[in-house]
């Protein structure tokens, strides 16, 4: 039997950061053998909020070299630029004729974006989870790894699909639909500055994250600075203590150690004690991914080869289900 088949896609809008890594990137690495994997950098997705035109093309390809930093690995994943390949664009507008507004209205994310874009806010942002359902359903994804923030669009992402295959599937399946993965703990990392609120690249503040390409005295500055509170002997899961339980499950993830041997370890502890094993453990985790990152950075030609044999397979894969998605409609292929 064939592998299954996994997609994701990470925005190229700022810097990765420990939200990024632990809830998307750590889990396609961490499952990757068992699956044929799609990974695409999503530079369409980034122009729905105003972006920056001369760093673009730049940021993208750094997330690229980040995939390949966090353990990406070429012989069972495909890297891929969303843009290179048009056919996301095209299913995108065919998959618009078929989706009700009023799904789009209800999206959290789209609600939290307008607000703060007011008055200008682009038909972009409104689509955005119909692209989304275009990368998803273009490679016939059985799971897609994803923070828990996107567990919304891929509820969409089905609903468009059973609607395709309802309204003109013929009792067939033409789109396959696909199922969320997302894991248990780190599907939703919390600002250091704020134990309520998600780690975000578009917090204003840079003391609210840890980036993935942080310096060990930014992180070592970030983590003295970060949000605690004054009780001594650290837990997890007390609801009065959300800082806590985010900075324990880092500490957690980022030494490997399971939640009951940190539990342990750490519940006699106060911030003074914690704060530079915490700053130890994340320099010591981001370190490899920041040399290997330096390394791919060094080496221009190897990225555009692997970022063109991407565009090459995943062409193939999308225009397969494309010409599938045309035929349904009852468009006549150029021949
Ligand atoms: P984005 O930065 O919005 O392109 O998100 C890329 C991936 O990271 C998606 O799978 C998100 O769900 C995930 N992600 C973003 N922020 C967080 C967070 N604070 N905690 C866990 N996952 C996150
Ligand atoms: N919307 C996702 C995010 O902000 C990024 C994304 C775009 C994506 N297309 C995707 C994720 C397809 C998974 C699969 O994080």
């Amino acid at each position: 039997m064939s592998k299954k088949r996994v997609l994701s896609g990470v925005q190229p809008t700022g810097n990765l950061h420990l939200g990024n890594y632990l809830g998307a990137i750590k889990t396609w690495v961490d499952g990757q053998g068992q699956y044929d994997n799609f990974f695409c950098v999503v530079d369409l997705h980034a122009i729905t909020v105003p972006h920056n035109p001369a760093t673009l093309a730049q940021d993208t390809s750094a997330i690229a070299a980040l995939y390949l930093a966090c353990g990406v690995d070429l012989n069972c994943s495909t890297i891929f630029i969303q843009s290179h390949v048009p056919a996301h664009s095209e299913l995108a507008w065919l998959l618009n004729c078929i989706t009700p507004l009023n799904w789009l209205e209800r999206m959290i994310q789209f609600k939290e974006k307008a607000i703060k874009q007011g008055e200008d806010v682009g038909v972009g942002l409104l689509d955005y989870p119909v692209l989304m359902a275009a990368d998803i359903l273009l490679y016939e994804a059985d799971q897609v790894p994803v923070g828990e923030d996107q567990k919304q669009h891929l509820e969409l992402t089905r609903d468009i699909a059973n609607r395709f295959n309802h309204l003109y599937g013929k009792g067939e399946s033409v789109l396959k639909c696909p199922n969320p993965m997302i894991r248990k703990e780190g599907a939703r990392v919390m600002s250091l500055a704020d134990g309520t609120r998600k780690m975000s690249k578009s917090d204003p503040s840079e003391l609210s994250r840890l980036n993935l390409l942080d310096p060990p005295d930014t992180i070592a500055q970030k983590i003295k600075k970060c949000k605690t509170d004054p009780i001594k002997g650290l837990e997890f899961d007390n609801r009065d203590r959300p800082e806590c339980h985010n900075l324990l499950t880092l500490y957690s993830l980022l030494s490997g150690k399971p939640k009951e041997t940190v539990a342990l370890e750490c519940q006699d502890m106060g911030w003074g004690q914690f704060k530079p094993l915490m700053t130890e453990t994340a320099i010591e985790a981001l370190k490899p991914i920041q040399t290997k990152y330096a390394e791919i950075m060094g080496d221009p030609g190897y990225l555009e080869t692997v970022l063109r044999d991407g565009r090459e397979k995943a062409t193939e894969v999308a225009n397969t289900t494309l010409v599938k998605v045309k035929t349904a409609l009852g468009y006549s292929l150029p021949t």
